[in-house]
């Protein structure tokens, strides 16, 4: 019987039985299991080889996700409201029932409503949400098809459910509050003008920490294997035939082979639902190293350059 398909009755078995499920959403896959148990969730980090410092996100419906969080500020309720179904995490003061294995033993929890019709199928069926991190080895690039998961964790995981290519490609902005303040500890899907614009300013604080409070923060994630060169100015690349660019609208006088579109018209939204997939298919390409040019710092542009900045060569 295949790991893969797109039967929502058989994810709930595997998940009712502690068992490691992929599950797409609209910004990357998840390694998901059931949140509450722990046995459950300490599958999820022997899977990824993922520090057990570094906690999992909850994953649930609109109407049952706050349950399993306290004191919700009135400003995270109002970005769920703007936001939810979407590529948002709320990090809150987690409720006891949530055990600190998914936690990595801090008094808080990320929760996010992903907007994905097949998950939101499975999610509405469940009575305990679903922990899940990008199913990826950590470190490696988050997957975006559950062909990358398969590839990646196939041996690890009970059952994978196949729900195309994610739209949005990376990861969900993580905001939390410190203090009555909203922080965003990643960015993501969201801007952080869109977040701005339903609470007012906020802070970003999304720094390379060696303690980060989101594994984002790492300095080195979301890695390919081979060197990517992040670069102000193509003047400053030494070009031969063994490297390939990532393009964000515009063409160079290379040969064609070598050059990979990330978006040709220079549409932020198609390089973010572009950009680990073409990670992987240059990471598996003839070619030695991968040379991408800093993209304007608008839009998902600062998204995609943080994701840039830690896949790269220091
Ligand atoms: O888009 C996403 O968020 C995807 C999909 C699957 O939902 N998930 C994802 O999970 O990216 P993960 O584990 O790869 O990244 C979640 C980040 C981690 O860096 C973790 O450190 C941070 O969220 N995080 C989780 N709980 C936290 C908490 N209580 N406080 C601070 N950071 C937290
Ligand atoms: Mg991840």
């Amino acid at each position: 019987m295949s790991k893969v398909s797109v039967d929502i009755q058989r994810a709930i078995r595997v998940l009712n039985e502690n068992g490691l499920v992929g599950i797409p959403t609209e910004t990357v896959y998840g390694l998901a299991a059931n949140g509450l148990e722990k046995k459950a969730v300490l599958k999820i980090f022997k899977a990824k080889e993922r520090p057990s410092f570094d906690p999992l996100i909850l994953h649930s419906t609109q109407n049952k996700i706050f349950q399993w969080a306290r004191d919700v500020p009135f400003k995270a309720k109002q970005l769920a409201e703007a936001f939810w179904p979407g590529p948002l995490t709320l990090v809150l003061p987690k409720s006891d029932i949530v055990p600190f294995e998914t936690t990595s033993g801090l008094d808080t929890v990320g929760l996010r409503v992903p907007n994905h019709p097949m998950t939101l199928q499975l999610l509405e069926q469940l009575d305990f949400p679903l922990a899940a991190p990008s199913a990826n080895p950590f470190g490696y690039i988050s997957p975006t098809s559950a062909q990358h998961v398969v590839q990646q964790l196939g041996d690890q995981v009970d059952y994978v459910l196949d729900g195309g290519s994610c739209n949005v490609g990376i990861e969900s902005t993580i905001v939390g509050f410190e203090n009555g303040d909203a922080v965003i500890y990643r960015l993501g899907g969201l801007t952080q003008k869109m977040i701005e614009n339903v609470i007012g300013v906020v802070k970003v604080q999304t720094n390379l920490s060696s303690n980060p409070k989101a594994s984002g923060m790492l300095s080195v994630h979301y890695a390919p294997k081979k060197p990517l060169f992040l670069i102000n100015d193509f003047a400053d690349v030494i070009d031969d035939e063994s490297t390939a660019y990532m393009l964000f609208g515009e063409r160079l006088d290379v040969s064609e082979g070598r050059q990979f579109f990330l978006s040709e018209e220079g549409d932020f939204y198609e390089a973010a639902s572009r950009l680990y997939a073409l990670m992987r298919t240059l990471d598996d390409s003839k070619y030695d190293r991968i040379v991408v040019k800093k993209l304007p710092e608008e839009s998902l542009g600062a998204a995609i350059n943080d994701r840039l900045v830690r896949a790269s060569v220091k």
